[in-house]
């Protein structure tokens, strides 16, 4: 081959691998821009999905069921306002079995004699403080009913269903 040959076969080279150059630069500034807009959508619906799943554990409430006490909780909740108070039993269906039905990260679960025997020595107003402003792993109960009904709720999971009386006090 002549060296002619040789320059011109160089110059077609250099000009394909330009053009692939080119096509590649281009694919990935394409491929970015398509990924930028997804990964707006991607993000949101993360966050979305985060904050579902950062929810408290039985926060559900279903159709029909009463509206919270206010925040304040007490008994002024259940006097004042909001109409009458719940039973034990209503009040535990729509916030304690939440996780006194499953046993959800350790709470004692109702007709569990054994396991509320070891607690109720505490006495009903520690017990009725314990679940309204929180213990351990519980969280405060406040939000959900007021005093009164969480004193009925709890009377119903333990001394109705689960067979252990619990003390005044
Ligand atoms: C978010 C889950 C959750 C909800 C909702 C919940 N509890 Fe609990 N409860 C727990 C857990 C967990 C424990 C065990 C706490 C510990 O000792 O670690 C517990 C413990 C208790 C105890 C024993 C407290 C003590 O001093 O030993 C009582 C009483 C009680 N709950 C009543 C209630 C009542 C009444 C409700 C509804 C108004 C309720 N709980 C709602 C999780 C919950």
């Amino acid at each position: 081959m002549s060296r002619e040959e040789d320059r011109k076969f160089i110059r077609n080279f250099m000009a394909v691998i330009g053009v692939l150059v080119f096509v590649a630069v281009a694919l990935i500034l394409i491929s970015t821009g398509l990924y930028e807009g997804e990964s707006e959508a991607r993000k949101e619906l993360a966050a979305e999905r985060a904050a579902r799943h950062l929810e408290p554990v039985g926060k559900v409430r279903l159709t029909g069921e009463p509206a919270p006490a206010s925040t304040g909780g007490g008994e002024e909740a259940a006097a004042g306002g909001g109409g009458e108070p719940r039973s034990g039993e209503e009040v535990t269906g729509a916030v304690c079995a939440a996780c006194h039905e499953s046993g959800a990260m350790n709470a004692p679960k109702i007709g569990d004699e054994a396991a509320w025997a070891d607690r109720v020595d505490k006495g009903l107003a520690t017990l009725v403080d314990h679940s309204a402003n929180g213990f351990n792993n519980m969280p405060p109960q406040k939000g959900q009913a007021s005093e009164e009904e969480i004193r009925a709720a709890i009377l119903w999971m333990v001394e109705d269903q689960s067979g252990v009386e619990v003390p005044q006090g």
